[in-house]
């Protein structure tokens, strides 16, 4: 069981329109009343149309959640069509953005530099960056899921000091376990975890170590939520397909079944 504050983030991708984002998170309002935000914190990252609406109910109804964006423009402002900065995200009040997911990775080019220079976008603008990195099949089979994890978890936090390394929030997703059922086991996400707070450790100190949260991410569920959380290095999960249903995440929220 970890010593930090847990973190439970749900990405709902590329679903749900302003309506629907609205009546998700209304009844995730209701399905988190009371919930004691000092002792774990629950994020939703909706697609970037719908933040304004998050933004109004959230504040209108003192809801118990955060929220951020998916993806963030590595650049301040300027000629970038298409592209959302930081400061636009702090102006809706959002806190947390996912930076380099694997589907960034894989449908969109993103490289180590880009991840990186998101990482530091986000930074600059104030918000948390929650980095997500992972394997693929092909090398968990090899064995090299550390190995690999690692290299992506140096490449997105290049240059960033032991202060900045403290406050940011890694994902560990195995890109074979997102939206295919097949969830890592306990103690496959508590291998990658330890080893990724282990670097932190020997590059930035033990402050930023015992500091920095780790999540898991890859077919998440109420049903499986509770036994990950008990391995000490696992801060949380960063959720899909099942952030989508209030009553569901809201049972991830409390890690219960
Ligand atoms: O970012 C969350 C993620 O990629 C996991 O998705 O649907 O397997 O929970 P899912």
């Amino acid at each position: 069981m970890t010593t930090r504050t847990p973190l439970m983030a749900g990405n709902w991708k590329m679903n749900l329109d302003w309506k629907q984002g609205l009546a998700l998170v209304e009844d995730l309002g209701d399905a988190l009343k009371g919930l004691d935000t000092s002792a774990v914190e629950a994020v939703v990252l909706p697609p970037a149309v719908d933040l304004r609406t998050v933004q109004t109910a959230v504040d209108a109804g003192k809801l118990p959640i955060a929220y951020g964006a998916q993806d963030i423009s590595e650049h301040e402002s300027g000629a970038y069509t298409g592209e959302i900065s930081g400061a636009m995200l702090t102006a809706l009040g959002a806190t947390y953005v996912a930076v380099g997911h694997s589907e960034r990775r894989q449908y969109h080019g993103e490289t180590e530099q880009v991840t990186n220079a998101k990482v530091k976008a986000a930074f600059a603008a104030g918000l948390t960056p929650i980095l997500c990195v992972g394997e693929a099949l092909d090398e968990r089979k090899a064995g090299k899921q550390v190995e690999f994890s690692l290299a992506q978890v140096e490449g997105g936090l290049e240059g960033l000091d032991a202060e900045q390394v403290a406050r940011t929030v890694i994902a560990y997703e195995p890109v074979w376990a997102i939206g295919t059922g097949e969830v890592a086991t306990p103690d496959d996400a508590q291998e990658v975890c330890a080893a990724i707070r282990e670097w932190v450790r020997t590059v930035h100190g033990d402050t930023a170590a015992d500091a920095v949260r780790v999540l898991y991410g890859g077919s998440v569920k109420s049903s499986n939520v509770a036994e990950l959380m008990q391995r000490p290095d696992v801060d949380g999960a960063l959720v899909g397909g099942a952030s989508l249903k209030a009553d569901e995440f809201a049972k991830i929220v409390r890690f219960q079944d």
